[in-house]
């Protein structure tokens, strides 16, 4: 009996020390070393106790890098937004779920073509001839009831949703206007020179249905209240500035401070916190090289 005990007190002895060993070479930093192999995952026989700490000992520990990536664009609560009014009935058209629905980039390099219509076009308001789809008419809506709150009523909706057909006659108006008003310039230079500020047809932004202009159509919209309302919240509403200054290599246009864009709240959000454009945005979230206007 006591020779029977004293072997099993060495086997647990050994079986410990060995332990003991495994135990010392596991790492403890999970976030360790690339490796190229995944860890073994067989499960050991526990049938076999010398089987399974001669296992542990001789067999290679290797780990597997874990990391979890940054997501590449934030999702933003809803305690990161103060609104002076209850906007709780637009929330779901500001902040909406298919964000990539209006993600649409339309310029000269990507135009929506002859037949792109729009889903969902509704009147801006009763009475009115203005245009646009429904998440950016509840969203223009909710942000307009927000400045009447705070007394900015020094704008008004211009000009919305524009059809093709519509965008050609106004870009061919602008030619013919510019070579009046230029009669020295060639037809190239006259067509370089509205590509600017307006676009041909089947590349405008207003084919989007997301797009409003307000009045009035120059930079003195720049002077009033409702730009600076907008420039510092538009974003809250899901609404960017579609052709910013400085970024007109980017966008293909001249700075248009009346020209507002729907993209939704996460993403006009992220566009307004890093002072970019919707170019700049799709291309990083494309993974795509950004694409410059000569
Ligand atoms: N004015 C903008 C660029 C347009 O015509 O769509
Ligand atoms: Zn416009």
């Amino acid at each position: 009996m006591r020779i029977i005990a004293l072997l099993l007190s060495a086997v647990t002895l050994i079986s410990l020390f060995a332990c003991t060993k495994s135990g010392t070479s596991a790492p403890h930093d999970t976030t360790v070393e690339e490796s190229t192999t995944l860890p073994d995952t067989t499960v050991p026989d526990t049938t076999d106790a010398e089987t399974t700490t001669e296992e542990i000992t001789t067999e290679e520990i290797t780990t597997v890098e874990i990391t979890t990536a940054e997501p590449q664009f934030p999702i933003y609560g809803e305690d990161e937004y103060t609104y002076n009014i209850d906007v709780s009935k637009y929330l779901s058209y500001i902040d909406p779920e298919n964000d990539e629905e209006y993600l649409i980039i339309a310029n000269r390099k990507h135009p929506l073509g002859k037949d792109y219509k729009p889903s969902n076009l509704t009147y801006v308001a009763k009475g009115q001839s203005w245009l646009l789809r429904r998440a950016a008419k509840e969203a223009f809506e909710a942000m307009r009831l927000e400045m009447q709150y705070l007394g900015v009523y020094d704008t008004y909706n211009r000009s919305t949703y524009r059809s093709y057909s519509f965008q050609n006659t106004l870009y061919n108006n602008y030619i013919e206007r510019d070579k009046k008003r230029y009669p020295n310039l060639s037809h190239d230079e006259i067509v370089a020179l509205v590509d600017t500020y307006s676009a041909r047809p089947g590349t405008s932004d207003h084919q989007t249905g997301l797009t409003i202009d307000f009045d009035p159509l120059n930079e003195s919209f720049e002077d009033l209240k409702a730009f600076a309302y907008m420039r510092d919240n538009a974003y809250k509403f899901g609404f960017i500035l579609r052709y910013p200054k400085g970024k007109e290599n980017i966008t293909g246009y001249k700075y248009e401070p009346w020209h507002w864009r729907f993209v939704g709240r996460d993403a006009a959000t992220y566009i307004y916190e890093h002072g970019i454009t919707l170019e700049e945005y799709m291309a990083k979230k494309n993974g795509t090289e950004i694409e410059y206007f000569d």
